[in-house]
């Protein structure tokens, strides 16, 4: 049989020990490892690539590849296992790499090594994305002794730097205060940034940082490392400093109570540990990420997203059949694609009339809904809008008939009272029954209401009262084959229902991880959708995720601020609405349904196109973002007055906006529009250098003020 393209793409690269380096590049990133005299692998380069492969060959070798623990290394190593015999030494060794084109076009490297004394062997992944300067690595760990092996630690990644100076910044926070931005300077010793919540895992700490290399990162400047992990449960990233002022950063699954037990062989596969090395600062950064994961990561990367009405905060749990009609109809006066029903809408012997009871029984309420999500879905058919539920198929409330039923499904401990976060239980995922629920959770909805487009899928708990009362469990093992067990449902849903889009939601931004966004489209990064608050929020999970995947609603939170303030800050994601018409006057109405057609016709250039943050709202009283269409495209620019002083004297710079990401030779029309009032106002033409050198002065100091600008070439 004659090869295909395909096949011959897929021919491996064989080479064989005694190989001096082993080049994993990206378009502008080497990183090279090195096979030395006695066998080990060490990094000898992580930095910009060099354009002549073989200049890599004078630079001296630094510290392995993938650092054991029991050995010669003093500090935290990434892998640690306790040999059958009681032995807490590993050591490896060269055994072979090779290098492949995937059939997406990214290049993968994999080098094997062994541990020569007990036969174990560890390959460690690396797939780069050249154009957009994304590596992923993770790592497989095989038992090949003939009894049971401990894998205490087992990192996706060891990545080591030799710089002057390390600044670390994290995202951290809580329920509606998520990803707030800091940095430090790391000296030596540790600094872990982990989770052990288990299922609402990136509650307090989101699973991405950003490492300036010498000096503090830069928007546009600087060299610093961009990294995540893709794992919707507990992570950890260590960062330790030596002696010698040299820096590891080891990433992967969190091995707090998760010691990992291999039968003979065995292998455990790592979650892919996502990152980028930028030498202009965290805007380009976040390109790169924004660029790889439409491209290739985040499910129908490439498709457009759909505008909705959501009623969680117009009705919260008060709603029946008439009232949710009368919001579809206003969905379709708005002018949004879909209306998304939220909490509420399930459950008879224990009606889900609060947070209190109801999880876990499916079935909608009678007395709310007579006739069923049917008459909805049939309801949004005739007003020409999609149609979209939310669940919460992981959890259950003690307060139900499933828990009544299958208390064996739920993760508690037999011996102690039970806790409840949010006056709910996660259900047991290790567990292929407990799978086999959850995906029906869907599968029945769909089964029965074909129409439904969309589902909201939430997860408003933390692991807690931790224990499987599944039979087979190795208790070790919990958090982790949890996940394994979601990712498991999530593939099987996609499989059979590949059209649906699925918002990821965790009481806010409690999941945001790119594995996850494998099967979701988009995810809800905060409940606190307080304008103001989510300039921030949205900044912050803008380092690493594009737009179309954060769902920005406009809502009451707030509502001292004007609708357009909150609609305009809403624009910059991926609008929606959770309000109510009748409560708003007509002028306000009328500016919101106009709103939806002006960001329906900005949608390539905000959703597919490059963002440039220009003024951070840590910075002061302004803030400004602009995203450029691909292609030396037209671009849009949004900037908010958020709180200038009383009778502040605004500096002709302060007031000044400069831009970015134009073509210098360009000339463009800058216009203000979405204005409240409706009449567009053209500022001026201008060449791209210049608004990229000078730019205008566009900050005011009305409070609460935003502003959109459509820029044009001509
Ligand atoms: C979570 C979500 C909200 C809403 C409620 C419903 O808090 O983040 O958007 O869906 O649950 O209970």
């Amino acid at each position: 049989m004659k090869p295909t393209a395909l096949a011959l793409l897929m021919l491996a690269t064989y080479t064989c020990a005694n190989a001096e380096d082993i080049i994993i590049s990206t378009d502008n990133t080497g990183l090279v490892y090195n096979i030395a005299d006695n066998g080990r692998v060490y990094q000898k380069y992580f930095g910009k690539k060099l354009s002549n492969p073989s200049d890599y060959a004078t630079i001296p070798n630094g510290p392995e590849i993938y650092i054991t623990g029991g050995m010669e290394d003093y500090y935290e190593p990434a892998l640690q296992i306790n040999h059958a015999d009681g032995n807490k030494s590993t050591l490896l060794t060269y055994t072979g790499h090779k290098t492949t084109t995937l059939p997406d076009g990214a290049q993968q490297t994999v080098i094997s090594l062994t541990d020569k004394a007990y036969g174990d062997n560890v390959d460690v992944y690396f797939i780069a994305y050249p154009a957009q300067d994304i590596i992923k690595t993770y790592t497989v760990i095989s038992n090949g002794e003939n009894k049971p092996i401990e894998v205490e630690k087992y990192a996706s990644s060891i990545l080591h730097f030799a710089n002057g100076d390390y600044y670390l910044t994290q995202f951290n926070g809580d329920w509606a205060s998520e990803v707030n931005a800091s940095e430090t300077k790391l000296e030596y010793g540790k600094k872990q940034l982990d989770s052990k919540l288990g299922t609402r895992a990136d509650m307090f700490c989101s699973p991405f940082f950003q490492l300036g290399l010498d000096s503090p990162a830069d928007e546009n400047s600087g060299e610093l490392l961009v990294g995540t992990l893709g794992w919707t449960g507990n992570f950890r990233f260590t960062f330790e400093v030596d002696h010698k002022g040299e820096l590891r950063v080891i990433s992967g699954i969190n091995p707090e109570a998760s010691r990992r037990t291999l039968a003979k062989g065995e292998s455990f596969t790592t979650p892919e540990f996502i990152f980028t090395l930028s030498d202009e600062g965290r805007g380009k950064a976040s390109r790169n990420f924004h660029d790889w994961a439409r491209n290739y990561q985040v499910y129908k990367g490439n498709d457009t997203r759909m505008t909705l009405l959501n009623n969680w905060e117009a009705t919260y749990f008060d709603f029946d059949e008439e009232k949710l009609i009368k919001l579809i109809g206003e969905a379709k006066e708005l002018g949004v694609d879909m209306f998304l029903l939220d909490d509420g809408w399930f459950a008879n012997k224990y009606p889900r009339h609060s947070d209190t009871q109801g999880l876990g029984d499916w079935q909608e309420t009678r007395d709310k809904l007579p006739n069923g999500i049917k008459a909805l879905t049939e309801a949004a058919k005739k007003n020409g809008v999609k149609f979209g539920i939310w669940i919460e198929p992981e959890m259950v409330n003690p307060k139900s008939e499933l828990y009544e039923q299958h208390k064996d499904w739920v993760i508690t401990l037999p011996n102690r009272d039970e806790y409840y976060f949010r006056n709910q239980l996660v259900l047991d995922l290790s567990n292929p029954k407990v799978q086999d629920y959850v995906f029906s959770v869907v599968d029945n909805l769909m089964t029965k209401y074909p129409d439904i487009a969309f589902f909201k899928w939430d997860c408003n708990s933390p692991i807690t009262n931790i224990y499987s009362n599944y039979e087979k469990m190795n208790q070790d093992h919990l958090y982790v084959d949890y996940v394994k067990g979601l990712y498991n449902v999530l593939e099987r849903i996609q499989k059979k229902y590949p059209d649906l889009m699925m918002m990821m939601c965790s009481g806010g931004g409690g999941r945001s991880d790119y594995e996850g966004l494998k099967y979701f489209t988009e995810f809800w990064p905060s409940d606190n959708t307080d304008p103001i608050e989510r300039l921030y929020i949205q900044w912050g999970y803008s380092q690493i995720f594009p737009v179309k995947t954060q769902c920005a609603h406009v809502t009451t939170w707030n509502n001292s601020t004007p609708v357009k303030f909150r609609t305009n800050v809403a624009m910059m994601g991926k609008l929606g609405f959770d309000i109510k018409l009748d409560d708003m006057s007509k002028e306000d109405a009328d500016y919101c349904r106009r709103a939806i057609k002006n960001y329906n016709s900005f949608k390539p250039i905000i959703l597919e196109g490059d963002q440039y943050r220009l003024v951070s709202p840590y910075e002061g009283n302004h803030a400004a973002t602009m995203y450029v269409g691909k292609n030396d495209g037209d671009a849009v620019l949004f900037t908010f007055d958020i709180y200038p002083r009383y009778k502040q004297n605004i500096s002709k710079s302060e007031a000044q906006v400069v831009m970015n990401g134009l073509n210098p030779k360009a000339r463009y029309r800058v216009t203000e529009t979405d204005r409240h009032d409706g009449n567009d106002q053209t500022i001026g033409e201008y060449s791209g250098e210049y608004l990229m050198t000078v730019g205008l002065p566009l900050f005011t100091l009305n409070r609460l003020n935003s502003r959109v600008f459509s820029i044009k070439k001509i």
